[in-house]
């Protein structure tokens, strides 16, 4: 591959740009590697980010007694009814080979007698849940893909380098621009192809298991540039986040209750089997909502997660991770039930994506918890997010070099595009924020709810700035505004509870409702609505 130089100091150009460095940033990059140069960009260190927290595992249909099309049938059964099954399909399909593929480049999941264990998780009919070190799945995946990332010639990683905005030249990205910590001065990425991979945003919320950088930075900049966003009412919460002071919750995986973990009332009674025939394996949005429920009955902030059946050899050696934290924070394992409470963990929500991981903007493909192509539908099945970020993550790699290259001309008037400001919000508006959502679009919403904090926020947005120069925090607050507001306008307009999204005012799900709902800014940067099918998402 030919690439043309520009020179000048403060402009990168690079054949690809993969921003953000979670599972699926880094499995795109490494693929993409083999084809010419790429940019990572990632605003923190590059091993922070979602997946370095996932405990569970990667599910997947490896060997003769699962198969695919049961792990399509699980994802599209918790998906409440608005998973693309082509996308649930090419997920479950491909997925065993990306897994192998992992393997291969050194990620060593847990055996015993040289066969790979499988785990249990909620809403699966079968163990077929990959794990590492017991409960340490997402720190091995990054540690294997991140050390291959950092040696690699043809990869340069700048870590704590946020972008500020995607650059758009004539309909077209053309790359962005970004910050690094600490300094002063604009940068500039320029390419032909450039993958978001930045991950989702918890953070919105004051109760969440998402790391501080999940502030939806890449979802804001998508819509900024013209890209619809879909899915927005949807928006995870995790039963069992261990419940403690501060911020973000330490999680308590599913695995546990698929080793045999209950979840107990106030009054020590086992509540999940009157909610669900699966009882405490329940999909998540329902084990969520039961939690909930019985915490408000019994005038609490917790329910209980009972280990006691799980033998304690076993617990030990399956969840050291977990353990080791219990004990940090001063819990006696052998005697105590643990306080668990649910916690926003994972977005649906996201930019609007195709198969192919094609964004609405040309030149700009998503990819991970930043991308909704569909796949996860209301509520997504347990551990089929870093199988997520491994599949879409190839597809974006295969894609990204076929995509028209930059003329020099085109890449001239990129280099030389006056820097657009950079949108800030006082870092003061992040906590207040977090409350709000919490409060107002938690686990159940309501109409008088949902439009209190869509007010507010919208007061928040008309404060945002533009300035030439900002800190990280400043620009993630007004992306934090802008996600929040969207995800808000998105739980106003679906009059039905589906999944993850549960309307006390509309509590039954709808039909007429079986689609999804789309947010594409208007010339003011205000979000038109907008409908596609479950079929065909992204068209
Ligand atoms: C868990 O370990 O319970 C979380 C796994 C996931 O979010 O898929």
């Amino acid at each position: 591959m030919i690439t043309p130089r520009i020179p000048r100091p403060n402009i990168h150009q690079f054949d690809f740009i993969v921003i953000g460095s979670g599972v699926a940033g880094l499995f795109a990059a490494l693929h993409l590697a083999e084809r010419g140069r790429v940019a990572v960009i990632t605003k923190d260190a590059l091993t922070e980010s979602n997946t370095e927290y996932a405990q569970g595992g990667i599910a997947v249909a490896l060997g003769e007694e699962d198969s695919p099309e049961d792990h399509a049938r699980d994802t599209l059964e918790a998906g409440a009814g608005l998973c693309s099954p082509e996308a649930v399909e090419i997920l479950t399909r491909e997925g065993p080979g990306a897994v192998e593929e992992l393997m291969r480049l050194g990620m060593r999941f847990d055996r015993e007698g040289g066969e790979l264990v499988r785990g249990r998780e909620a809403a699966h009919g079968r163990r077929r849940i990959l794990h590492a070190s017991g409960d340490e799945t997402g720190h091995e995946v990054v540690r294997s893909l991140s050390r291959r990332a950092q040696v690699h010639p043809s990869i340069t990683v700048f870590e704590h380098t946020w972008m500020t905005d995607l650059l758009v030249v004539e309909g077209r990205c053309v790359g962005c621009d970004a910050m690094v910590h600490g300094e002063e001065e604009r940068v500039r990425f320029v390419s032909s192809a450039i993958i978001l991979a930045s991950g989702g945003l918890g953070q919105i919320y004051a109760v969440t298991t998402n790391p501080l950088v999940t502030t939806g930075d890449g979802m804001a900049a998508a819509w900024r540039a013209g890209c619809r966003l879909m899915d927005m009412e949807f928006i995870q919460f995790h039963p069992t986040a261990l419940y403690h002071e501060g911020s973000p919750k330490f999680l308590i995986s599913e695995a546990v209750r698929g080793e045999g973990a209950v979840l107990r009332n106030g009054a020590g009674d086992r509540f999940m089997p009157s909610h669900h025939p699966l009882g405490d394996l329940a999909p998540r949005d329902v084990v969520a909502r039961a939690v909930f429920a019985e915490m408000r009955s019994d005038g609490r902030d917790f329910v209980e997660l009972d280990f006691s059946s799980i033998p304690l050899e076993r617990f030990l050696s399956r969840f050291p991770g977990i353990v080791g934290e219990l004990r940090r924070r001063g819990f006696d394992i052998y005697s105590e039930r643990i306080p668990v409470a649910p916690a926003a963990h994972y977005a649906m929500a996201g930019i609007a994506s195709d198969l192919q991981c094609r964004t609405d903007l040309p030149g700009l493909l998503a990819i991970g918890e930043c991308a909704c192509i569909g796949l996860h539908g209301a509520n997504r099945l347990a551990s089929n997010s870093i199988l997520e970020g491994l599949v879409f993550g190839v597809r974006a790699a295969q894609l990204a070099p076929t995509l028209p290259r930059l003329s020099y001309e085109e890449l001239g008037v990129a280099a030389e595009l006056a820097p657009p400001p950079v949108r800030v919000g006082a870092p003061a508006i992040r906590p207040e924020l977090q409350r709000l959502m919490q409060q107002c679009a938690g686990m159940e919403r309501n109409e008088e709810d949902l439009r209190e904090a869509r007010e507010q926020v919208a007061t928040w947005a008309r404060g945002i700035a533009t300035v030439p120069a900002a800190s990280r925090e400043e620009a993630e607050a007004a992306n934090m505004v802008t996600i929040a507001r969207l995800a808000l306008e998105a739980a106003l307009t679906r009059t039905e509870s589906r999944g993850a999204h549960y309307r006390l005012d509309f509590p039954a799900a709808d039909e007429a409702w079986r689609r999804h709902l789309t947010l594409r800014a208007d010339e003011a940067g205000e979000p038109v609505v907008g409908f596609t099918s479950v079929e065909a998402p992204a068209e």
